[in-house]
């Protein structure tokens, strides 16, 4: 398994652009379930994740060209199996995004329930409820997910929580609905919006992406398209963190502030100043590291994506700064690590309170999820000598190359196989 090696103490300076965002280039891909024409991607990013994605829809009969990192095209006119197996599935839970289209076009799918993860059960109730709610007909056999319909019909959805995948799924499956389908308390996440939008380019008539009430008025069928995956709001937030932490200068090309106002607020109350020039963010260091309060929530709230990373952040902030993460049961996977660097952190129910600063030492360390992986780089970055962080395949689920983008910035950090 590979393992990064961290020499700290270099401040990150230079240019980066940021690549699009794994988690709009998923739900993307599997829309292109939903018709037999066409759908070209102009980018997408060179990710494991994305690559699990396409491997179930090339299992499904899905044609795929282009390659990944790069231009894509897929092409689902020739269907052989509505069937998401097991061993694919859980080696990524947003294969379950395949369940709403399948259903939608083919009016039948069969699709392995997503294992939990390190940060948690990750239950899909609420998108079986939903679709439901469209005159699904769901039953559970054998771990699997067994959905039928004699033609979905809109309907009223409504989430008892705030569910990303769940409103990708309702958003996908409502579109060939017979008739009207209302979503409420709807995801209002960047990502979720950029499907959305490539839906309305395919045909369909949504009305309301980015707030939490979602109108769809079904069509028949939808078309081919062109899309553009949004840029990673989380890579950006995650290298805005690293550039914080080792007191650097870095412009982020290609970048949204819209998406980024959380993390944007977080970062200027602890005394960074951040510079605006268009689709550039510029993030610089003030005098000192000042301390806050995070509490994760449901977008346009802080992202639970970027918690771990700021975590390892606020660590070297003078005072005491509390994380609260309201999204994930188990999300704290990154601090036991960080403590064996020298952090000083305890965490009280769903809270992380973090006494800083403290000099962190280098240490090998083991990354446990994608961005509990990311934390820990960023600790590694500042901490005093070297820092090796063993099982990085969970960093490579998200990020590309990242240690090679690293590098562009004066980071000493490099890949050991
Ligand atoms: C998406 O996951 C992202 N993944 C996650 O990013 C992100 O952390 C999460 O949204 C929250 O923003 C992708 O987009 C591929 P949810 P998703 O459904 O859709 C509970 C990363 O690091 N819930 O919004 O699975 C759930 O357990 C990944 O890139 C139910 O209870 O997240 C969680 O506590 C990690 N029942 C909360 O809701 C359901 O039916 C939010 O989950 C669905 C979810």
């Amino acid at each position: 398994m590979d393992k990064f090696v961290i020499e700290g103490g270099v401040p990150l300076c230079g240019e980066l652009e940021i690549k699009p965002a794994k988690n709009a280039i998923l739900p993307c891909l599997a829309a292109s379930l939903l018709t037999s024409e066409e759908i070209i991607f102009n980018n997408s990013a060179s990710l494991n994740d994305i690559c699990s994605m396409l491997s179930l829809l090339d299992h499904l009969g899905v044609k795929i060209g282009g390659n990944v990192g790069g231009a894509l095209t897929l092409k689902a006119d020739n269907i052989k199996s509505l069937v998401a197996p097991y061993d694919l599935v859980r080696k990524m839970r947003a294969s379950i995004l395949v369940l709403g289209p399948l259903l939608a076009r083919f009016k039948k799918a069969k699709v392995s329930f997503p294992g939990g993860c390190a940060i948690g059960p990750r239950p899909i109730d609420q998108h079986l409820k939903g679709l439901e709610s469209l005159g699904a007909k769901i039953d559970v056999e054998e771990g699997y997910i067994i959905a039928t319909t004699d033609g979905l019909r809109g309907g009223e959805v409504v989430f008892d929580k705030v569910t990303v995948g769940g409103t990708e799924n309702l958003l996908m499956a409502s579109i060939l609905a017979n008739g009207k389908t209302t979503i409420f308390n709807a995801a209002r996440e960047p990502e979720v919006v950029d499907l959305g939008n490539l839906l309305i380019k395919m045909g369909a008539k949504i009305e309301g992406l980015g707030t939490d009430k979602i109108v769809i008025e079904g069509v028949k069928e939808v078309k081919g398209a062109i899309h553009s995956p949004i840029p990673d709001r989380i890579e950006a937030g995650t290298i805005m963190a690293a550039t914080a932490i080792t007191k650097g200068k870095v412009k982020l090309k290609n970048c949204f502030k819209e998406n980024l106002e959380s993390p944007i607020i977080k970062l200027e109350e602890m005394g960074f100043s951040l510079n605006f020039d268009g689709n550039s963010i510029t993030v610089g260091s003030g005098k000192e590291i000042r301390s806050t309060d995070i509490t994760t929530a449901p977008f346009p709230g802080f992202p639970t994506d970027l918690q771990a990373q700021f975590v390892a952040l606020l660590t070297q902030a003078e005072g005491t700064s509390t994380v609260k993460e309201e999204i994930f049961e188990s999300r704290f996977m990154h601090i036991n690590e960080l403590q064996r660097m020298g952090a000083d952190i305890k965490i009280e129910g769903n809270i992380a309170v973090v006494r800083g600063k403290n000099e962190l030492k280098g240490a090998e360390v083991m990354a446990s999820d994608l961005r509990a992986s990311a934390s820990l780089v960023i600790a590694g970055l500042v901490a005093q000598g070297k820092t090796v962080v063993n099982r990085i395949y969970h960093l490579d689920r998200g990020y590309e190359r990242f240690e090679e983008r690293l590098e562009t910035l004066g980071a000493r950090i490099r890949r050991v196989k």
